[in-house]
């Protein structure tokens, strides 16, 4: 057992990630990883290392992989903390699982982020953080404050940075979904935006019409929440590319997990993605650029700490 004078007990789940370290060490704790067993028929055992009884617990559960399997260690966590005295519970999910299924996309479908949220709120969570969440207003119908942090200040810093004129610059929602945070980044950064709409066929395939926006000689920026296949960002690469656009930059929040996405975004024609450590993403230095969103939420947790440490 590792105890300390911190107010927090910080655990991470089994797919543990630099960014939970970070975070972390900016909150002055360790991250400790949950003790996991898995027997011969696949079930598991868990323990939580540390003290948690008194303390303002933390469960940090980054989500590259298997997200069945983390949600329901993720359940187990919290039921434990909660057993064991823990003060407050705050379930961290910088990656929320499910979320782009938020609502009923076909008849007879669930309804996955919302059942998550009620199930973690029974198991004794007080509160969940997470960044960038498809459809924010999604949280509104969770049962439990849920925190759901903008990294549209972290884009627009680094972006500005390295940015000499914003005229030549497009920033691009692939869908609709995309196009209120389009909207808002570019009127912090001063450039133009287009956006097109986007149709899921019922056999999966992407249908995109309706382009709007001058992508001639622009560095197009197409900005989404999160890419899984590739294919939304490469169909719409390819068409701004027909466009006359001169160069094709991708940024997510949530970003690249596998090396063979990752070719196939090189091998599509675009020249650099931007994106966040939400998940563990791959490196590549010379077509990746990884920002982290370890002191935004740092942030958000010492505040919301501070807040639910005032006496009533
Ligand atoms: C869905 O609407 C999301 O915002 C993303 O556009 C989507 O998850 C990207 O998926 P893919 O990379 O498979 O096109």
């Amino acid at each position: 057992m590792i105890e300390g004078k911190s107010p927090y007990a910080f655990i991470v789940g089994s797919q543990s990630s630099s960014l939970a370290t970070e975070v972390a060490h900016l909150l002055g704790c360790e991250a400790v990883s949950v003790y996991k067993k898995i027997f011969d028929d696949g079930e598991t055992r868990l323990r939580l290392p540390i003290t948690v009884a008194g303390k303002e617990v933390i469960i940090f559960q980054t989500i590259t992989e298997q997200p069945d399997a983390v949600v329901f260690e993720t359940l187990r966590m919290v039921d434990a903390a909660k057993t064991l005295g823990a003060r407050t519970i705050t379930v961290v999910f910088p990656c929320y699982p499910y979320a782009r299924q938020d609502r009923e996309l076909q008849n007879g479908c669930d309804i996955p982020p919302k059942l998550i949220a009620k199930l973690l709120k029974t198991a004794g969570a007080d509160r969940l953080v997470t960044v960038d969440i498809h459809a924010p207003r999604q949280i509104d119908d969770f049962p439990l404050p849920t925190y759901n942090i903008s990294t549209e200040a972290l884009f627009a810093e680094y972006l500005k940075q390295r940015t000499v004129e914003t005229d030549e610059i497009l920033l691009f929602a692939p869908d609709r979904g995309a196009l209120l945070r389009v909207q808002s980044l570019a009127k912090t950064l001063g450039c133009d935006f287009g956006w097109c709409d986007k149709k899921r066929l019922t056999d999966g395939t992407l249908k995109f019409a309706n382009f709007h926006g001058n992508a001639c000689g622009k560095s197009v920026y197409i900005l989404d929440d999160r890419i899984d296949t590739g294919g939304t960002l490469i169909t719409v690469a390819t068409r701004l590319k027909q466009a006359g656009a001169r160069q094709i930059v991708g940024i997510v929040t949530h970003g690249i997990t596998s090396p063979a996405l990752l070719k196939r975004l090189k091998t599509a024609g675009l020249d650099e993605i931007i994106e966040t450590d939400t998940r563990e993403v791959i490196r590549d230095k010379n077509f990746v650029e990884v920002l982290s969103v370890a002191e935004l939420l740092a942030k958000e947790l010492k505040k919301l700490n501070e807040v639910h440490s005032l006496p009533w």
